[in-house]
C-alpha cells in the first residue's frame, strides 16, 4: 500500500526524518530554508498531502485548513499552537497534536535566564566590554537588581508557570502567581489578582498562551501598575504584550527594564527596542537546548506515526 503523503515545513533533525520516511512518503521537506512558507506555498504543497508537520512560525489558518482537502492530521512541533486553527481543524476532524511536557524545565531555565539578564544587565555590560569601553573597575558600574529575595509574580501556571515557581523559591523570591483558570497552589506560589501581581513584583513573567482572550493582555494600563523598578519578561507569545505600549513605557521610565524572548509580528520587531540599553532581546529560543528541540522533533514524528498505525495521539490536542 502506498504510503501517505506528509509535508514538513521547517528543518528537522535526520533521525526524525528517518523515522518517519519508514511511514510516509515525505512530498515535501523544507530542508533548505528556515523562511516559513508563503500561505500560497503552504496551500500548494498541502494540496495532496494528508499530514502536515509544522511549527510556531507556521500559519496554517482556516484558508489553508480548507484547501488542504486531503489533510488527516497537523503535528506541531511546539507546545503553543495559536498559529493553527483548531476549530477549523476539529470540524473537518483533521487532528492536531503538540509538544507539551518535554520542553516545560527548558523553558523555564530560559524564563530565569532572561531575568537574570535583565536584572543583573548582562546583554548591556557585554556589549560595554565588546566595545572596548571598560577601563576599569567601580562601585556604581552597571549595578542591577537584587534577584533573591525579590518578589516573582508568574502569570499563567501552567506546566512552565509551575517550573519557572519552583526556582523563584529556590532563589528564595516571594512567588505569586495569577491563573484564569485553575486556581490551586504551585510549588510555595500564592495566588493573587491579576493586579495585586502587577503591583506587587519585582519580576512579572508571562507564560499565558495566546488566544484572543490574551491578545494585548499587558498594555499601558497594565504596565503603568508595574513598580518603576519592576521588570517585564515575555517567553509567552508576541501579541500577549502591546508591544507599542511597552516601548512607551520604557522610554518613559514606567518600569526598569525588559526580558524579550517573543514579539508581535516577529521576527520583526520595533525598532524602538534596538535602541534601548534596558531590554535583553532574545529570538524566540526558551525551549531550544539540542537534547529539547530533539525532544519536541521526535514527539511530533511519534504523534504522526501513531496515527498511521491507528494508535492512539501521544499528545493530542485534538
Ligand atoms: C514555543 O514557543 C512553543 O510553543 O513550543
Amino acid at each position: 500500500m502506498a504510503k501517505p503523503s506528509l509535508v514538513i515545513t521547517r528543518r528537522i533533525y535526520p533521525e526524525a526524518i528517518e523515522a518517519l520516511s519508514a511511514h510516509f512518503n515525505i512530498a515535501f521537506e523544507n530542508q533548505a530554508s528556515d523562511t516559513p512558507l508563503t500561505k500560497p506555498e503552504l496551500i500548494e504543497k498541502l494540496a495532496q498531502a494528508q499530514y502536515l508537520f509544522c511549527t510556531v512560525a507556521d500559519k496554517v489558518d482556516a484558508d489553508v485548513i480548507a484547501a488542504a482537502t486531503q489533510l488527516k492530521m497537523i503535528a506541531t512541533g511546539a507546545v503553543g499552537y495559536n498559529n493553527i486553527d483548531a476549530a477549523a481543524c476539529k470540524a473537518r476532524g483533521i487532528r492536531l497534536s503538540n509538544t507539551p511536557d518535554v520542553l516545560t524545565e527548558t523553558t523555564a531555565d530560559f524564563a530565569f535566564a532572561l531575568l537574570m539578564a535583565t536584572a543583573r544587565r548582562v546583554s548591556e555590560s557585554e556589549r560595554y566590554v565588546r566595545s572596548g569601553q571598560w577601563k576599569g573597575w567601580a562601585f556604581d558600574q552597571f549595578t542591577g537588581m537584587d534577584v533573591h529575595g525579590a518578589t516573582l509574580g508568574i502569570m499563567g501556571m501552567g506546566r512552565i508557570g509551575g517550573a519557572i515557581a519552583k526556582r523563584g523559591a529556590g532563589f528564595g523570591m516571594q512567588v505569586l502567581y495569577h491563573n484564569r483558570s485553575q486556581a490551586k497552589q504551585e510549588n510555595g506560589a500564592r495566588l493573587v489578582d491579576r493586579e495585586t501581581l502587577l503591583k506587587s513584583s519585582d519580576f512579572v513573567v508571562l507564560v499565558v498562551p495566546y488566544s484572543p482572550e490574551t491578545h494585548h493582555f499587558i498594555q499601558a494600563k497594565d504596565i503603568h501598575l508595574m513598580k518603576p523598578t519592576a521588570c517585564l519578561i515575555n517567553i509567552a507569545r508576541g501579541g500577549v504584550v502591546k508591544d507599542d505600549d511597552l516601548l512607551a513605557a520604557l522610554r518613559a521610565g514606567k518600569i526598569r527594564a525588559a526580558g524579550l524572548d517573543v514579539f508581535e509580528g516577529e521576527p520583526a520587531l520595533l525598532p524602538g527596542f534596538l535602541e534601548l540599553e534596558n531590554v535583553v532581546l532574545t529570538p524566540h529560543i526558551a525551549s531550544s537546548s539540542r537534547a529539547t528541540r530533539g525532544r519536541m522533533v521526535s514527539l511530533a514524528a511519534e504523534n504522526l506515526i501513531a496515527h498511521v498505525q491507528g494508535l492512539p495521539l501521544k499528545t493530542p490536542v485534538i
